[in-house]
């Protein structure tokens, strides 16, 4: 059985006061909740402050980004060794965000996805259509293109310890959401192509969360199929209340 997995992701907001209080009245419900694997994604410059704070509690901490490489004269960049460093467990790897304003590309989402395995980080690999592309029917072409750049060129061993996220690009930011139905087609397609390019035993492993627009009135429906594992959450991540009404959806097992 698959552990049910929620991870916020802030993007580029709070201060750092902010930031400290978040976690702090996130800590103790999501310690109420064993069965859950529950994540904080800060910018950067937050992630030691927040990581120092939850020493010892059951809320992990993730970048949003990282470096491809392992060192060097890379200005601005950050490496996987140092989110290591620091107490990072997760990584966000090829939000769309990322792919859409930063120029990032499958290959490069692999490298990114690479570096992070090997620092024993756990990457969270985003992938998922635009709009114009669902209009077109082009959804599973997609996301197979997209397994195939970002992930399929792992070994099984490594392919075993990634987290999936599906963010459709019209639902991130939107306020409009996937369908349980779109979602989980989807997230059965994803876990189709793990079972085709490892077995089955991967397939069964592997965590695929849903991602956009998710909010405590909609996470239900979405969380209770079969194939999505939980949810990559924006904007409600960004108060207490919101985050954890959609851990509150999560069912329990
Ligand atoms: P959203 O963002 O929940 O604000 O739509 C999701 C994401 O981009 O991960």
């Amino acid at each position: 059985m698959r552990r049910r997995f929620l991870a916020g992701n802030w993007k580029m907001h709070l201060t750092k006061n902010e930031a400290l209080r978040l976690v702090d009245a996130l800590a103790g419900p999501v310690a109420e909740r064993p069965d859950v694997d529950v994540a904080v994604c800060p910018p950067f410059v937050y992630l030691d402050a927040v990581a120092r704070r939850l020493e010892g509690r059951p809320l992990a901490v993730g970048a949003q980004n990282v470096s491809d490489k392992p060192e060097g004269a890379f200005t601005g960049e950050v490496s996987a060794g140092m989110l290591a460093d620091i107490g990072c467990r997760y990584v966000i790897v090829g939000h769309s965000e990322r792919r859409q304003f930063f120029g990032e590309d499958d290959a490069w989402v692999l490298r990114k996805a690479q570096a992070a395995l090997a620092a024993g980080l756990t990457p969270i690999i985003c992938l998922g259509e635009t709009l114009a592309q669902r209009q077109a029917g082009e959804t599973a072409q997609v996301i197979r293109r997209q397994f195939n750049g970002s992930v399929a060129e792992l070994p099984a061993d490594q392919a075993a310890q990634i987290v999936i996220a599906y963010e459709p690009v019209w639902a991130i930011g939107t306020g409009v959401v996937a369908t349980a139905e779109q979602a989980e087609e989807v997230h059965a397609d994803l876990r189709n192509l793990l079972a085709e390019r490892y077995n089955p035993e991967v397939a069964q492993t592997v965590r695929i969360l849903y991602g956009g627009s998710v909010k405590p009135d909609n996470a239900e429906s979405l969380l209770t199929q079969p194939n999505v594992d939980g949810a990559l959450v924006g904007g409600a991540s960004l108060q207490a209340t919101s985050f954890l009404g959609i851990l509150a959806a999560v069912p329990k097992h």
